[in-house]
Parts: structure tokens; C-alpha cells; sequence
């Protein structure tokens, strides 16, 4: 089919719920992407955040087919090698003890949010503690609980009744300070919202926000759906700030491409869920875990100091382009703020015209590019953004 057939078809028969750019992709290699017309891009998105070893990753794909010639799925009623081969390896990296093993970042956060409610009802009894801060500006999933979560009203409007007991504070130490009370059994938190803007937290706020989280017996949660698994240049951002939260969540980059979240257990909260507190049909999939593995077990330190160099390197590329006031992030999650004629998305549809593609977060660009793009490919990325910057 041509761009327009399968356009035609998808208007046609799939829920409109997508903001799609004009373009088909077919296939892949590395950081460099084809259309169904055999017209080449080279790819900033790494499909928001998820292919981190890029297209066509010959380990990840070894490890796909080798696990789809033994079983496709086994049901979470028997044990299964991929599974704990995966856990085993995230607590291993992350310093976690436990893991629960869900589809995506949303359902890797409604167990977190479960976990953080009982948790508290069990030590200070049902319903005395349940109020989870979380923060304005934040993206955690469009799950009702994930939803309501989720402290931008944007996404809220024509959806409610939400759930009770979620109160949003301004990502400050002031703030989430005043906000925590007798009711609070949680903080959830991104490090760096990705999805408002690449808008990264200070290291000496959630230090203080952590050191006032234990001191209060008030679970701290990170959601690291987005920043984990290499993204930032650490293999978990929170590594990088020295805090010990006690749930962290992720998904997106976890399976390099195939569907896989999962959530983190800490001191605290190792064995706070137990048989038949929670579960999904489809979680730690056996070849999602073995897909993920291959990505877990490539988050060496080498690997991560080449996330931050190649980073920096965009970051400092980007800064001297027309039209461009800040570059926020780190690694290679990469926010740019604009002082232009032309909004994001603009400036993104041109991208894509001229074989770029790039990623909005409101009123910014941005950048979620593999892991692994070559020097090359940055290079040719660069060189087309800069044209489209041009003023
Ligand atoms: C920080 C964060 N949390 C949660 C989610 C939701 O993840 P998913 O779309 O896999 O449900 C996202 C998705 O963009 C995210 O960026």
C-alpha cells in the first residue's frame, strides 16, 4: 500500500485518537528509518523513547526469535527463565529487590499507586493514608488512576469523575512540603517530565523532597518510564541524583521495542503486594522479558558514558542553531525551548519534509533518539535541523 491507501484506510478504520504525522514507516536500520515510498529519515523519536538499540538490533532480534521457537506466552500460573532472568538483572543494575511485570509505563504506575495505598493501610490502617502528591506539569499514563495522576488538566477534560486522593504540587521542595499531611502515603514524581517539556527537577529539591519522604514514612515513587533503561546516560535517572526511592516505574525503552513495564520494589515495599493483590494476563511475556533483557544487559558503564557524550555533544550542536533559547535534559532526553516564528509543530512537519524525525512536548522540540545513533547519523540529523531552524 502507498502513503495514502494506508492513510485512507487508517482514517477509515482506526479510533482517531492520534495526532499522525504524514508519513508511513516500513523499516529501519540503526537511527535511519524508510517511508512505504523509500524515502529516508533519519530518526530523533527512537518511537518516543522505546527502540533504544535503534531498528533492526541484531542482539534484540536473536533474542525475539530464539524465545518465539521455544513459547510465545506461558500464563503467570507457572514459571518461566526470561522472567526471572529479567528481574534478576533490573535488581541487580537498579538495587531494587523485587519487580512486578506489567504491559506498559501506565499499568507499571497503577501498581506503584497500589502498592503505595496498601502499604500505608497495613501500617497505619485502611483508609487513614492514601493521598498520593503528585506533580503539575506530570505525565503518568491515561489509565483512570494513571489519568488522574497525571498533573496536567489538558488530559483530564470530558473524563471525569476521578479517582479520589491525588493532589498536585509544583515540582518544589515549598510546595510539596505544604501539600503533605497526615493523609499523605505518597510522593510520585518524574525526575524529568518528559512529556511537558523535558523540564528536569534539581537535584538539591529532590534530595530534600526524598530526605522529608522518610522522615515522614511517605513512599517515594519515580516514574522512570521514560528516563530509565539508558536513557539519561545513568541506567536509572534517580542513580544519577543519589536518592533511594522505594517504587520506581518503567516501560518505554525497557523491551526495545516490544511491550513491556514494570514495577520496582524497594526496602520498604519488597513484600508489601502478595498473592492476588494484583496481576495481568499478558505481564512478563516471555519474549518481551527476553527482548528486555538484551537491553538491560547492555546498560554497561561504557555504554552509558557514550549516552552522555553523545548527549552533550547534541545538546551543545543544538544551542548554537538559529532560533533556539535553551536546551534542557539529560543524555539523551533533550528539550528545546524556541524563539521562533514557527510553533513545534510546525518546525517538526518541516523536519519530516526534509528526511528528519523529531518529537514535540508542548511548545518545545524533542529529542529521544536510539542509544546507538552513530556520529553519522547525528550529524545528518543536525544538519537538517538546523535548515528547519533557520530563520
Ligand atoms: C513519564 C511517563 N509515565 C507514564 C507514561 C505512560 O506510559 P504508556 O504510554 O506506556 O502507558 C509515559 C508515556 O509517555 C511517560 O512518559
Amino acid at each position: 500500500m502507498n502513503f495514502f491507501e494506508i492513510k485512507d484506510r487508517d482514517d477509515g478504520f482506526i479510533a482517531g485518537t492520534y495526532g499522525r504525522f504524514s508519513v508511513a514507516i516500513e523499516k529501519g536500520e540503526g537511527s535511519s528509518i524508510w517511508d512505504v515510498e523509500g524515502k529516508k529519515y533519519i530518526d530523533f523519536t527512537s518511537g518516543i523513547g522505546v527502540n533504544a538499540f535503534g531498528m533492526n538490533d541484531e542482539i534484540w532480534k536473536a533474542a525475539v526469535v530464539e524465545q518465539i521457537n521455544k513459547t510465545q506466552h506461558v500464563c503467570n500460573l507457572y514459571y518461566v527463565q526470561p522472567q526471572v532472568e529479567l528481574a534478576e538483572a533490573i535488581c541487580k543494575i537498579s538495587g531494587a529487590k523485587k519487580v512486578f511485570f506489567g504491559n506498559s509505563g501506565a499499568e507499571a504506575n497503577e501498581c506503584a499507586i497500589k502498592a503505595a495505598r496498601k502499604y500505608s493501610a497495613l501500617k497505619y490502617g485502611e483508609g487513614s493514608r492514601y493521598e498520593i502528591i503528585t506533580m503539575k506539569g506530570s505525565f503518568h499514563g491515561r489509565t483512570m488512576a494513571t489519568l488522574t495522576a497525571t498533573g496536567q488538566d489538558g488530559f483530564h477534560k470530558h473524563f471525569g469523575p476521578f479517582l479520589e486522593g491525588f493532589v498536585y504540587a509544583e515540582p518544589t521542595y515549598e510546595d510539596i512540603s505544604a501539600k503533605i499531611n497526615d493523609k499523605t502515603c505518597a510522593v510520585m514524581m518524574e525526575l524529568i517530565q518528559g512529556e511537558s517539556g523535558v523540564n528536569v527537577v534539581d537535584e538539591q529539591t529532590v534530595k530534600a523532597v526524598e530526605k522529608l519522604c522518610k522522615e515522614k514514612d511517605v513512599l517515594l515513587i519515580v516514574d522512570e518510564v521514560q528516563t530509565g533503561n539508558g536513557r539519561t546516560g545513568e541506567a536509572y535517572a534517580y542513580l544519577g541524583y543519589g536518592i533511594s526511592p522505594d517504587l520506581v516505574t518503567t516501560a518505554k525503552g525497557l523491551g526495545g521495542g516490544l511491550p513491556i513495564g514494570a514495577c520496582l520494589f524497594f526496602d520498604k515495599t519488597e513484600n508489601t503486594l502478595v498473592k492476588g493483590d494484583h496481576g495481568t494476563t499478558f505481564g512478563g511475556n516471555p519474549v518481551a522479558c527476553a527482548a528486555a533483557l538484551t537491553v538491560v544487559n547492555r546498560l554497561t558503564d561504557d555504554l552509558l558514558a557514550t549516552v552522555k557524550e553523545k548527549g552533550a555533544y547534541l545538546k551543545a550542536e543544538i544551542e548554537k542553531m538559529d532560533g533556539v533559547k535553551e536546551v534542557s535534559g539529560r543524555g539523551m532526553m533533550l528539550g528545546v525551548s524556541l524563539d521562533h516564528e514557527k510553533s513545534a509543530r510546525q518546525l517538526a512537519e518541516e523536519a519530516l519534509k526534509r528526511g528528519l524525525l523529531i518529537l514535540t512536548a508542548h511548545e518545545k522540540l524533542r529529542l529521544l533518539p536510539p542509544l546507538t545513533i552513530t556520529r553519522a547519523e547525528m550529524d545528518e540529523g543536525l544538519k537538517i535541523l538546523k535548515e528547519v531552524l533557520k530563520k
